[in-house]
């Protein structure tokens, strides 16, 4: 199955952010029980090529690389076994640095100009973030309109309350996020929280889609 296809399937993206990569392979545990089975690691802290690597290779879990926002950094997410790569942003040497490495990349975009060079670059997925200040589900719509062919994934300010407003849009195929995630829900050891909140945004989610 394609990449992209197992997060459609999912519906959700979790970003991970991980101080310590000892925590990855509970944490991945933890998110698949919850039936989640995705994991975006954010190379926001050093921890993330080792967390990446301690994930990479389980075939119940696709693991990929968030915040990357270097072609370097590309190459490093790549060599840690990250099956696919997130950017906030949309810079064309690291979309191309993937499509090098033949490695699915869903990068950032929330303009009319950053969607159309998204489209010029080969990708109609693009990480629309953060999503709760560029406009939003009512943003999303409307830029369906010209861009009936672009899919979107929603990060940022999204939540287990306001879940059905992206995913009730037909171009949002999949919606990203912290809330079920969070470091301080695990700061105890304890993984239940992350297993427990992924399955009410897992039931949500299909139930939206339904
Ligand atoms: C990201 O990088 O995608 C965001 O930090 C996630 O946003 P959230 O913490 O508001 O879910």
């Amino acid at each position: 199955m394609a990449v992209l296809d197992t997060m459609v399937e999912a519906l959700l993206v979790p970003v991970v952010v991980l101080e310590d990569p000892a925590d990855a392979v509970p944490l991945g545990d933890a998110l698949v029980a919850g039936g989640i089975p995705v994991a975006e690691v954010t190379f926001r802290t050093a921890a993330a090529p080792d967390a990446i690597k301690a994930l990479a290779g389980r075939d119940d879990l696709l693991v990929g690389a968030g915040t990357v926002i270097s072609a370097e950094q590309v190459d490093r997410a790549v060599d840690a076994g990250a099956r696919f790569i997130v950017s906030p942003g949309l810079l064309p040497e690291v979309v191309r640095r993937a499509q090098e490495h033949d490695v699915a990349i869903v990068p950032g975009a929330v303009t009319p100009s950053e969607i159309m060079t998204a489209l010029s670059l080969g990708l109609d997925t693009v990480k629309f973030f953060p999503a709760n200040v560029y406009g939003g589900p009512s943003a999303i719509k409307a830029l369906g309109a010209p861009f009936g062919q672009v899919r979107f994934v929603p990060t940022g300010g999204v939540s287990a309350e306001n879940l059905d407003t992206y995913l009730s849009l037909p171009n949002v195929i999949a919606a990203g996020g912290s809330w079920m995630v969070k470091p301080s829900l695990f700061a105890d050891g304890d993984f239940t929280a992350v297993t427990e909140l992924s399955k009410a945004a897992v039931a949500a989610a299909r139930k939206i889609k339904e």
